[in-house]
């Protein structure tokens, strides 16, 4: 039977924890007595959800600053989960596509807001800073010279 396949049961339980976490009504857990989850603590849970829920993962250990970032494969996908939502072609910074991305670089924004550096304004907006491995990564990206790979 399907409903049997771990691989589904991992996706409806894990999409039932997150909805249960993130619901601030009647049904949002834990009960109304007691704090909500931070936004910190519930995103470090759905990226455990989204990479599937293991025993004793690290959801930090796919990511190595050590190691020459690249454009496609690590900067992209870390904007498109982190910026997208607020910098779509209609806002003022767009952060879209790599040529919108490399304005920002250029202009010494994008490491300086990621990094809450003063001169620009802290990045993601009201949301935790991005993890030091993933601001490791877009630095190490910058530092040789943003390449389009
Ligand atoms: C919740 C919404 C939101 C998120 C998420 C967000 N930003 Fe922003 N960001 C803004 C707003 C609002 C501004 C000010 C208007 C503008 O420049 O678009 C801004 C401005 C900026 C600027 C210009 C800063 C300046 O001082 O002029 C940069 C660069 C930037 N964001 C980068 C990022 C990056 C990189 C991420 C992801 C790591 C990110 N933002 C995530 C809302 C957001």
């Amino acid at each position: 039977m399907l409903i049997n396949h771990p691989s589904i049961l991992t996706t409806i339980s894990g999409s039932l924890l997150i909805q249960s976490i993130e619901d601030t009504g009647a049904l949002g857990m834990p009960p109304k007595a007691y704090p909500r989850l931070t936004n910190t603590q519930i995103e470090k849970i759905k990226l455990w959800v989204v990479q599937g829920m293991q025993q004793g993962i690290d959801c930090e250990a796919n990511c190595d600053d050590t190691l020459q970032a690249k454009y496609a494969k690590d900067i992209f996908p870390i904007i498109q989960n982190n910026c997208i939502g607020c910098h779509g072609s209609s806002a003022k910074t767009i952060l879209i596509d790599y040529n919108t991305i490399l304005t920002q670089v250029n202009n010494g924004k994008l490491l300086c807001s990621i990094t809450h550096s003063d001169g620009c304004l802290p990045m993601p907006q009201n949301l935790p800073q991005l993890s030091s491995c993933n601001i490791g990564r877009i630095r190490n990206w910058i530092k040789s010279g943003s390449p389009n790979n």
